[in-house]
């Protein structure tokens, strides 16, 4: 079936089946590779990507869900104040380790401030709760968000 939504700023009609996971749209039908396969069962936050704002597993989203809405990948984060504020921050502070856990991280992040503009530990811990960082760049993302909501204020 044909399936319409915007990606990135951008309406995009693709051709695939209704349960086709909307991380094999992403990354096979759109090219944006950005977004990461991990453990493909809503258990790491690798695939982590904003449909309407709202951060969602894309590996265990349905592409169907999304028609008529608006997803954000990591190449588009720049496109949110959140976003950009996160990405300095990230760099600044080179959270990176491997990075395969961070492009899911990233949308984590920029999606908490967007929500909550100053959040404390506790928030932070369980907003980030469901990403998993193999490398536990744990210390550095808390520290990387603190920095982005000082930059925000
Ligand atoms: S790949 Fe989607 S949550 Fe792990
Ligand atoms: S930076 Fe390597 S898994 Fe997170």
């Amino acid at each position: 079936m044909a399936i319409s939504f915007e990606i990135n700023g951008q309406e995009r009609q693709v051709e695939a089946a209704s349960d086709t996971p909307l991380l094999w749209v992403l990354r096979d039908y759109l090219g944006l590779t950005g977004t990461k396969y991990s453990c493909g069962m809503s258990l790491c936050g690798a695939c982590t990507v904003h449909v309407n704002g709202n951060p969602v597993r894309s590996c265990v989203t349905p592409v169907s869900s999304v028609a008529g809405k608006s997803v954000t990948t990591i190449e588009g984060v720049d496109t949110s104040r959140e976003g950009r504020a996160v990405r300095s921050a990230w760099n600044e502070l080179d959270v990176v380790q491997c990075g395969y856990c961070q492009s899911g991280q990233i949308m984590a992040a920029a999606a908490l401030l967007a929500g909550n503009p100053d959040p404390d530990d506790a928030d932070i811990d369980a907003a980030m709760a469901g990403n998993i960082c193999r490398c536990a760049t744990y210390v550095r993302i808390r520290a990387a968000l603190k920095e982005a909501a000082k930059s925000l204020a």
